[in-house]
């Protein structure tokens, strides 16, 4: 995809340098666009060596309009599938607002029609600013996606909001906004769950396993950037992916507890999590002390969160399950879907250590006409973008 990162005058201007790696190391093109008070920060020379490709508006040598066959903004405006803005000044966010185009910036702003997101960064007053406040409005108004500041330590040494948001967050937004949805995911409502839980014994010890709930994630994020509505059940570390309505939950009880609130709603279940399926019978508030000779644990069943919600299912919902198999992977995925009453499963083989941790992935997706062509192998992202597009085309 064509990205139009546009970057103004001010601290965290630096950080849109990460940005431009990030993006660019996800495939994307990635052309720079500085304003003259961004250029004191920043230079073309740092975003154009990051992404290969030139640095437009302010440059030291050409300042801000070049001789050129081409109409730069137009030009720009026009290639551009998503402009962000990263950092946005209040000064940027004004001009905006209301029209004004005194440079490159400001001027391809006005004659894109490509999507427009902002991530705004200032002062904390100066984001509190009744100005700022109607000018953020308008750019709703208008569309455009804002990537909320967060709060923290400022450079000006004050704390509260106006901290430029997480890089990473910024480029899942930049990829949500501007990736083409699919058909029959768009607006739908899609529950996601994700992540190991884990089974307390007493307030230091826990039962749990290797899931890092990094698939689950990314599946909330693939099917989020395909248009649907995705909320997140999350066990686990990960940080919640921007975008997705996330409740962090810890044993499979709690699981199951949010799982049950929200599934009326939903249109459909991805079930990534890797659920315990035994808990301690009991739990110590006080830390268990070592006993002499050989000691005994006794476990119990956890409810099966993905069989509560099939049984809950009304018509239409639609359920994804995964199924994590050493051996007779096919036999033993069509049993669980059988069993559980689910409209897929996608089976990992776990052989070997593999599907734990960061190496490429393959999934086999099996429906009650059998197992169908195997994706991957692929990273976990790309892997979930395509268990995503595999599941809106079937359901399309
Ligand atoms: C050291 C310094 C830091 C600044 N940081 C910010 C900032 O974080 N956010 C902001 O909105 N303006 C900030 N400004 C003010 C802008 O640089 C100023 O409004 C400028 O005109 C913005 O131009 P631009 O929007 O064309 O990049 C800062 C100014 C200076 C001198």
């Amino acid at each position: 995809m064509n990205i139009l990162l546009g970057i103004t005058g001010g601290i965290a201007a630096y950080r849109a340098a990460e940005l431009a790696r990030t993006l660019t190391k996800r495939g994307h093109v990635v052309r720079c666009c500085l304003t003259d008070a961004g250029s004191r920060f920043i230079t073309p020379l740092t975003l154009a060596s990051l992404t290969g490709q030139p640095c437009f508006g302010a440059n030291p040598d050409y300042h801000e309009w070049r001789p050129n066959p081409v109409i730069e903004h137009i030009d720009l405006a026009r290639w551009a599938d998503v402009a962000a803005v990263v950092p946005a000044t209040a000064d940027i966010i004004g001009k905006t607002a209301n029209g004004l185009a005194p440079d490159l910036l400001s001027t391809l702003l006005l004659a894109t029609t490509a999507k427009v997101l902002w991530a705004p960064a200032m002062n904390t007053a100066m984001w509190a600013h009744p100005a700022v406040r109607a000018n953020v409005a308008t750019l709703k108004g208008f569309g455009h996606t804002i990537v909320e500041p967060v709060e923290g330590l400022l450079a000006c040494g004050e704390e509260g909001a106006g901290k430029l948001a997480d890089i990473l967050d910024i480029a899942d937004a930049v990829e949500a906004l501007a990736g083409p949805a699919h058909p029959s995911l768009q607006g739908r409502r899609i529950l996601v769950t994700a992540g190991p839980t884990r089974e307390d014994l007493d307030p230091v010890r826990t039962l749990t396993n290797r899931s890092s709930g990094e698939m689950g994630v990314e599946l909330a994020r693939a099917f989020r950037n395909l248009g649907a509505r995705v909320d997140l059940v999350l066990g686990g570390e990960l940080p919640a992916p921007w975008g997705v309505a996330t409740r962090r939950v810890r044993s499979a009880d709690q699981m199951l507890a949010a799982c049950r609130e929200l599934w009326p709603e939903m249109d459909g279940l991805v079930a990534a999590a890797a659920v315990a399926d035994q808990r301690p019978e009991t739990f110590s508030p006080e830390k268990v002390k070592k006993a002499e000779g050989p000691e005994t644990l006794t476990l119990v069943r956890t409810p099966d969160v993905l069989a509560t919600l099939a049984a809950e299912k009304r018509p239409g919902q639609w359920l994804l399950g995964f199924a994590a198999e050493s051996e007779a992977h096919v036999p033993n995925a069509t049993a669980k879907l059988r069993k559980k009453g689910l409209d897929a499963i996608l089976v990992n083989d776990i052989g070997g250590g593999r599907a734990f941790g960061h190496q490429a992935n393959t999934l086999l997706p099996v429906t009650a006409a059998g197992p169908g062509e195997p994706l991957g192998p692929l990273p976990k992202d790309a892997l979930a973008q395509a268990v995503a597009n595999w599941w809106g085309d079937r359901l399309g």
